[in-house]
């Protein structure tokens, strides 16, 4: 969708959206658009009891003195409810709420209230941002865009705002961060047979236009480095794995060359290997790259808006096929820390990807903090649903802050915990650990436990995404059914409050 910015005056056609907070009547544009259409737009707010209630919509058809097609009210609810995140709501709840309008491009008219505390220029920019993210499709593989279910036609937002060379100036940064989570979504969607791990490769090559270093690490280096873990679990597939490092240096100035290592889960698709899954909703097994997807997503934010920090993005990228070069349950794999994993279940492969590519990270880079996204268990879904990931951490300042970072962007992640105990579950009377503890209890723990033994004594978090990052409906306006692209907002504010120079 694209958004332009332009003056506040009544437009001459198409459908115009105006907000309206609860209890707080017209703003003075509304006025104005009141009279010009001899009291059009108070006599429906009567008529309907309407009371701009947080995302309610109501639309006046043809309004009688204008030729405009429609009117549409929607409303920004209380002054007790008004935060970042319900006006982005709305912003894309009216947008959908037009839907069946058949238009190409609407108007919104944007003007704060005295009680919001929120300049113009702010609102037009969260409403926008909302726009950017709510009016997300994915409808590449249509070959006729009709057959797309969810057919917004609506093309163009114009964005009708005081002050509007402001509102566009800082939304033009903003959206830097839309078109991260918008790509992470894109990536995630794709189906396996086109985004295995060589082309989701191409796919970050492509980011050093925007300043990233990128450098993909190919089988045969991943063998000289002895990543036997996230081998072991490639070696059933076609397709030859690849670890892909994108590397931004936005802070010349800094200290630390690298204080932020972001690592990212690239099951391009998890089958289960010989461990095979029920075929039943297997297909959804193409978002298991979706921890890889959103760290994809959250560099091309941070170059896409320049962010004054030093960041680092690794991705084990693979695919989890059965087969007969495939390892086995019972297989012992060593990786690149030395430490031997044996694998009980090779559907917990996720884990063994990261035993390497963490290892790495923390190795190579000494960062001062590694926070790894992967769609890891089944057991975090049973556990916190489709509404928050479950974060592990062995630094609670470090949970605190993503936490703090998940809440203000809206994507909440909940702490589970890491204990002794839980980890003496994967010791293995073989080998120095197993890849899965006592079965069907605490999976998810288990999976973390692993983890942390790969990334020594660095500050680092683990976010478990599995529920999060596949939405099997809408979650709200701008959370769409599918791809959600979980991360990429969190991670981008996560940095940008604790790691950057303003
Ligand atoms: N990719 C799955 C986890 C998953 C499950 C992601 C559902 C999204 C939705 C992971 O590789 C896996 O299969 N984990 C196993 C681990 C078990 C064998 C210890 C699981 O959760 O069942
Ligand atoms: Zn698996
Ligand atoms: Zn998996």
């Amino acid at each position: 969708m694209k958004i332009e910015f332009a003056p506040i005056e009544i437009p001459t056609s198409g459908s115009l959206i105006i907000f309206l907070a609860e209890g707080d009547g017209l703003t003075e544009f509304a006025k104005s658009v009141d009279t010009f259409t001899e009291g059009a737009i108070s006599r429906a707010i009567e008529l309907n009891s309407y009371d701009a209630k947080l995302y309610s919509t109501l639309i006046i058809e043809a309004p009688h003195g204008l030729s405009l097609n429609r009117i549409l009210l929607c409303g920004l609810g209380k002054a007790s409810e008004f935060s970042i995140l319900n006006i982005q709501r709305a912003g894309a709840t009216a947008l959908k709420a037009l839907a069946h309008c058949k238009e190409e491009s609407v108007d919104l008219a944007i003007e704060s209230f005295s009680e919001m505390g929120m300049t113009d220029v702010n609102l037009a920019l969260e409403i926008a941002y909302g726009l950017k993210l709510g009016s997300y499709k994915f409808s590449k593989y249509f070959t006729n865009e009709k057959n797309s279910v969810s057919s917004i036609s609506i093309n163009t937002a114009n964005v009708l705002v005081n002050d509007h060379l402001d509102a566009q100036n800082i939304f033009s940064i903003r959206s830097e961060v839309a078109k991260g989570v918008n790509l992470a979504r894109d990536l995630i969607s794709e189906p396996g047979n086109v985004k295995y791990p060589e082309a989701i490769g191409r796919d970050i090559m492509n980011l050093q236009e925007l300043g990233i270093d990128v450098k993909l690490l190919k089988k045969n280096e991943l063998e000289k480095l002895g990543m036997g873990a996230l081998l072991g679990v490639s070696q059933g597939s076609e397709k030859e794995p690849i670890v892909a490092i994108m590397h931004w240096k936005g802070n010349p100035n800094s200290s630390k060359e690298t204080p932020v290592a972001l690592v990212g889960k690239g099951v391009t698709f998890d089958t289960g290997g010989i461990s095979l899954k029920p075929s039943g909703g297997m297909e959804e097994m193409k978002y298991d790259m979706a921890g890889a997807g959103a760290v994809i997503g959250t560099m091309r934010a941070l170059a896409g808006r320049k962010a004054k920090c030093n960041v680092v993005g690794i991705v084990g990228l693979v695919e989890n096929m059965p087969d007969g070069k495939a390892q086995r349950p019972g297989d012992v794999v060593t990786t690149m820390s030395g430490q031997t994993i044996e694998v009980i279940n090779t559907d917990a492969e996720g884990r063994l990807v990261l035993a390497d590519v963490l290892y790495y990270a923390q190795s190579k880079y000494s960062p001062s903090v590694i926070i790894n996204l992967a769609t890891l268990t089944g057991a975090v879904v049973v556990t916190l649903g489709s509404h928050m990931a479950g974060v592990f951490s062995n630094n609670q300042n470090l949970a605190d802050n993503l936490i703090n970072a998940g809440k203000y962007v809206g994507e909440d992640i909940w702490q589970l915990p890491l204990d002794v105990r839980y980890d003496k579950e994967i010791n293995s009377a073989i080998a120095d650990m197993k890849n899965v503890g006592k079965s069907r209890e605490a999976g998810s723990i288990a999976g973390a436990q692993l983890l942390q033994r790969f990334v020594g004594n660095t500050p680092w978090a683990h976010i478990d995404i599995a529920g999060v990052a596949w939405m099997k409906g809408s979650e709200n306006s701008i959370v769409p059914k599918g791809a959600s692209g979980f991360g990429v907002k969190l991670l981008d504010r996560f940095v940008n409050e604790n790691y950057e120079d303003l």
